[in-house]
């Protein structure tokens, strides 16, 4: 097994990329014909920004799941698909092949049509890291249901949202979930989620840690079960669902800057396409290798290389239940030595905290099989950038620092690994077929390098980050709002996909992205909105507003500052705080909660309303005067009131 469409040096990916962006449908039906497919396609690409509507592989026909599987379980059924490590180093591992990850997920396959699934519906998806949610999944897809996979660390409430906003009717979960030597009881969330939601008429319950649970007769059923009833059906081989290219894969929820999360749709036959093509060329992925991405299959990272960028390609892709922390903080190094892991796939705040535990952890490891390291989430900074370099891959490791969204659906920049530079704290260049351009706050293009094209102007030019031509992995809509698609991504800048991204380019053509623009945090890798979090702080009754911001976090990348106006009667603040954060837990979940919270008496707002964020922003990031031309603020004297009782 090999990669025709592996590039294999940097001349390969100057050329490559050139041809892409003069035939970037002859490129890409380049790749495409490496796929398995029902049906070939009529038109390779159509599109317009304005709708937006884009159509890649317009006519074929497919199931991602004869590529993600059949076609491996032919050519070699006993690789190893999935490793599964346990949150519990003693419990032993288990190892699914290609020929194994097939039947399950044909026999769940069969599960789910028996609970009456079909083609189009919305299944959401609340598990643990364990190959079952892989096989759930999958199982899925090969039905032709669209799976919302919901991260564990989400509430009730902001589940019930997202179910009710997919219009979901089945559930698969679990009892509950291991992290590190905590319990999380899945299935209780999911009750109080469906509380509000009354779509929901099947439950199916995964036993994991076999916790207490309430089973509702008529709606909840065990996966076990289900499965028995399957195991006496005989051959339990389901033929793969025919989809259209564009036909909805799945959705994913995300943050913008409104107070919704908005679920993001991806479709078959581009996604693909798009995932594999990014994860063979960025990691080079080389038959045999041992492929370790650390994110949860809740987050995008997931969806695209846990499961079906490395499947796509036949690869051999490492589970891990649990926490980097647990027992102790040398876990990933111990999966890595125990597994001989060759890529290894994190995030930087992963990669600073255990920087933070020191390097006695990493030292009796045997790291040596380690060929490839990569970074993404958020900009990885130098530090935690040369930490991840000496001490994991002994300088021997190319590390790829990969920039993309949910929104994307795969990497869009990002060195290739050991095949083009690497510059620390920098993406560096597009992938091919990846047209990024810089633009003003007017839109207007900011001309100068353009990558690989090789006319070079001296400084460093910085503007917002836009991409000015399709790409197979694109966003198509958001879940049940086309409006809000446009809006949020198409409207800003004309004939562009916007990412709401700041970044500056090097006179090489070297993109470094510096963050949002927007108003979304992104805390320890996660997308948070600001408006969502003051929406759940609001919701507190004795809070009349509040403003969020982001300030920098040694760990985290960006903490939660939060600003808020109390007119309760309790003098225990920090009673009040913890109370907030338990609103804020309770409605968006955990990873929501505030890092810090200040009182204030009132926010600094211009005469029509609007809070300058500008200023709070510079508050909690330490900047106490400077604030520029506040004169036009409503109440100036509010500033400094709150930049002297800073917390
Ligand atoms: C940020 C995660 C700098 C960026 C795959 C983007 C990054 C947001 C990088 C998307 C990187 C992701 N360097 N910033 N290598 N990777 N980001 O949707 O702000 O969870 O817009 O997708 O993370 O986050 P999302």
């Amino acid at each position: 097994m090999s990669y025709p469409y592996q590039i294999l040096s940097e001349e390969q990916y100057k050329e490559v990329y050139q041809f892409s962006i003069e035939k970037p449908e002859e490129f890409w039906a380049s790749v495409a014909k490496h796929f398995t497919w029902k049906k070939k396609w009529e038109k390779v690409l159509e599109w317009n920004f304005k709708d937006p509507d884009v159509k890649w592989f317009k006519g074929a026909k497919l199931n991602i799941t004869e590529n993600c599987l059949d076609r491996w379980a032919l050519t070699q059924p006993n690789t190893p698909a999935i490793i599964w490590e346990s949150n519990d180093p003693e419990e032993h591992h288990r190892v699914l092949t290609y020929q194994e990850l097939l039947f399950k997920v044909s026999q769940f396959a069969n599960v789910l049509k028996n609970n009456g699934v079909k083609k189009g519906d919305r299944v959401c998806i609340y598990m643990p890291m364990v190959p079952e949610l892989a096989i759930a999944v999958l199982a899925c897809a090969r039905v032709g249901a669209v799976h919302s996979v919901i991260f564990g660390g989400f509430s009730a409430q902001s589940i019930a949202d997202r179910m009710r906003d997919a219009r979901c009717e089945v559930v698969i979960t679990a009892d509950g979930a291991f992290r590190g030597n905590k319990e999380v009881p899945l299935k209780n969330v999911i009750d109080d989620a469906l509380l509000q939601s009354p779509d929901v008429r099947r439950v199916i319950v995964l036993t994991r840690n076999r916790t207490p649970v309430s089973m509702i007769k008529g709606r909840d059923v065990w996966w076990e079960d289900e499965i028995r009833k399957v195991e006496t059906m005989g051959n339990p081989f389901f033929p793969a669902e025919e989809m259209d290219a564009e036909d909805m894969l799945f959705i994913l929820y995300t943050s913008g800057s409104t107070g919704k999360p908005k679920g993001v749709v991806h479709t078959c036959a581009g996604y693909m396409v798009f995932a594999n093509y990014s994860f063979v060329n960025v990691f080079q992925y080389k038959p045999g290798d041992v492929y370790f991405c650390t994110a949860d299959i809740g987050w995008i990272t997931g969806h695209s290389y846990i499961v079906y960028g490395p499947l796509s390609a036949g690869a051999t892709t490492l589970m891990f239940e649990g926490i980097p922390t647990w027992p102790d903080a040398g876990r990933f190094w111990d999966i890595v030595d125990k597994f001989r892991v060759n890529i290894l796939y994190t995030a930087p705040t992963a990669i600073r905290s255990l920087m933070g535990f020191g390097d006695s952890y990493v030292a009796d490891k045997d790291l040596s099989s380690l060929k490839v390291l990569g970074s993404v989430g958020e900009p990885i900074n130098e530090e935690a950038w040369h930490w991840f370099h000496k001490n994991i891959g002994k300088e021997k490791c190319p590390i790829v620092d990969t920039w993309w969204q949910t929104e994307t659906g795969g990497i869009m920049i990002s060195n290739l690994a050991g095949i083009t530079p690497a510059k620390p704290a920098h993406a560096t260049l597009p992938l091919p077929g990846i047209q990024p351009v810089l633009v003003d706050e007017n839109g207007n293009r900011i001309e100068g390098s353009d990558a690989a094209s090789g006319i070079l102007p001296a400084d460093i030019i910085s503007g917002n980050l836009c991409i000015q031509f399709p790409w197979p992995g694109i966003i198509r809509t958001t879940y049940g709002d086309h409006e809000r698609c446009r809006q949020t991504y198409f409207s800003a800048y004309e004939d562009k996909y916007f990412t709401g991204d700041g970044c500056f380019r090097d006179t090489d053509g070297n993109y470094r992205i510096t963050g949002r623009v927007d108003d979304v945090l992104n805390v320890s890798g996660h997308r948070i909105g600001t408006a969502e979090v003051e929406n759940a702080i609001n919701m507190h009754t004795d809070v009349v507003e509040s403003a969020v911001v982001g300030y920098p976090h040694d760990i985290k990348g960006q903490g939660i500052y939060g600003f808020v106006v109390y007119s309760g009667s309790n003098s225990d603040l920090n009673l009040v705080r913890q109370d907030i954060n338990q609103t804020v837990s309770r409605l968006i979940g955990p990873i929501a909660k505030l890092d810090k919270i200040q009182f204030v008496s009132g926010l600094p707002k211009t005469r029509s309303g609007k809070i300058m964020r500008r200023i709070l922003r510079k508050i909690a990031e330490g900047e106490l005067e400077n604030f520029g031309d506040i004169s036009t603020l409503l109440d100036p004297d509010v500033v400094k009131q709150i930049a002297e009782a800073r917390v």
